[in-house]
């Protein structure tokens, strides 16, 4: 019986999908834990088409394994809904026999939405620039003991009462919130339209039912198989261990209690999403060739779910080392380390520069984090096609010394090195 979590080290987007494709086969149950459909993960299919999964575990696709979305993932019923529906039109099976929903995930519904774009607008130039699902205002209701869970959900009765109370007290809080701006918003104007609501989610209720799991009794029947937890996002972007205030709304650090190992993702350069200081951005040219063409270079680096162009800067030797020991990384995996392969020269952030001294430590003070400079060491690189190797022995030495650099600095081995979207392109260094 094994219970492993796979957390992202960075601003989320590392190649957590790429890694738990490969490596769930192992495993009968892949849970996620946190986030919502803010989340991306792309997955490839055997064929080598491209899947970008919002919701839905990364080994959806894969046959034997049982999928379930645990109690701390926010869904949007109707972004779910559609999410299985386009799966099914792909020709792959999602049912109960392979996917679940704990009866107690909280619903990300429409006014979340509504109420995230009038935050965001009313922030101006503080904005946190969000995915804008709807995420953070659902933490809130979550947090505030006003949300509205699955299994309520699904009783008509339940979710009319629910929707019936919420427009009280909701309206009269976001009316507070904005009573000098007076925004023309549907919440504040009219408050939630019951009708409305239970017509909109009518569909999407009668779809998800079959999938209902009582967490509980599931976790008690299912103790001795071996689990993946799937996060979503980054240590980065983690309420309590993140860049506050340019986070997520949930904890992608801290997985299910009984997790008795956790795999640290890394990709090998560093990207954004969304504002908040990236220190180590890379000079323009260098930047443009990193993001690549959207629809045209594999692995383009752009938001699948936003479609916002992600800044991209080079590996922060700083924010690795930190998150490694925040989240209680036991070993790292590299993803898209043939993204340098033409490169000449590349650079690693080793410290960053603050006014007069020298930090080696993550700064948790976000008015210090905003003004720190990038101490760079700069190795060689392997100007070499890398999309082919299979093992260790086929890499050159700079890549081979580029790894062993990060593992030195983040302090922790090296396990998968990825060079391509294929499973088959990954290096196993355990052992080596
Ligand atoms: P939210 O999660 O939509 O509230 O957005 C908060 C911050 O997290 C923003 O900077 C988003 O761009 C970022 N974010 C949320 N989900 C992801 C993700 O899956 N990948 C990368 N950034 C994300």
């Amino acid at each position: 019986m094994t219970k492993i979590a796979i957390i992202g080290t960075q601003f989320g987007d590392e190649g957590k999908g790429k890694i738990i494709d490969l490596v769930s086969p192992s495993f009968d149950v892949v849970a996620r834990y946190q986030g919502g459909h803010n989340a991306e993960h792309t997955i490839m299919t055997p064929r080598g088409k491209e899947i970008i999964l919002h919701l839905l575990p990364s080994s959806i696709i894969k046959p034997g394994i049982y999928n379930i979305l645990l109690a701390g993932v926010l869904v949007d019923p109707l972004e779910l809904t559609n999410e299985i529906k386009e799966l099914r039109g792909l020709g792959y099976r999602v049912d109960p026999s392979n996917f679940g929903i704990s009866n107690r995930t909280h619903m990300n519904l429409d006014f979340h939405k509504e109420y995230e774009r009038m935050m965001e607008d009313k922030k101006g130039k503080d904005a946190v620039g969000t995915t804008m699902k709807g995420i953070g205002p659902t933490a809130i209701t979550k947090y505030a003991r006003e949300g509205l869970r699955f299994r309520e959900f699904l009783n008509p009765d339940s979710f009319e009462r629910y929707l019936e109370s919420l427009p009280r007290s909701y309206r009269n809080w976001v009316q507070k919130i904005f009573k000098s701006s007076k925004p023309s918003g549907n919440i504040v104007a009219k408050g939630v339209d019951t009708c409305k609501y239970l017509d909109m989610y009518q569909e999407a209720q009668e779809f998800l039912r079959p999938f209902i799991v009582d967490e509980a009794g599931f976790l008690k029947k299912r103790k001795n198989d071996n689990w993946l937890y799937e996060s979503a996002q980054g240590c980065m972007l983690d309420i309590d261990a993140g860049t506050y205030p340019y986070v997520t709304s949930s904890n992608p650090i801290l997985p299910p209690s009984d997790t008795e190992e956790r795999w640290g993702i890394s990709k090998a350069y560093t990207t954004r999403v969304g504002y908040g200081n990236l220190p180590t951005q890379m000079e323009p040219d260098k930047e443009k060739f990193m993001r690549g063409r959207k629809g045209v270079t594999p692995g383009a680096e752009y938001g699948a779910t936003t479609g916002r162009p992600r800044n991209c800067g080079w590996w922060d030797g700083v924010i690795a080392e930190y998150a490694v020991n925040v989240a209680a990384i036991d070993e790292l995996d590299m993803t898209k380390m043939d993204r340098f392969d033409e490169f000449e020269k590349i650079k690693i952030c080793i410290a960053y520069k603050y006014r007069d001294s020298k930090l080696t430590e993550f700064p948790v003070d976000r008015y210090v984090f905003e003004q720190v400079e990038p101490v760079y060491i700069e190795v060689p690189g392997w100007k070499k096609d890398t999309t082919n190797a299979r093992e260790p022995g086929d890499l050159p030495q700079e890549f081979i010394d580029y790894l062993k650099r990060i593992e030195d600095i983040a302090g922790r081995k090296i396990h998968y090195a990825s060079v391509g979207q294929k499973a088959e392109q990954t290096i196993d260094f355990s052992g080596y």
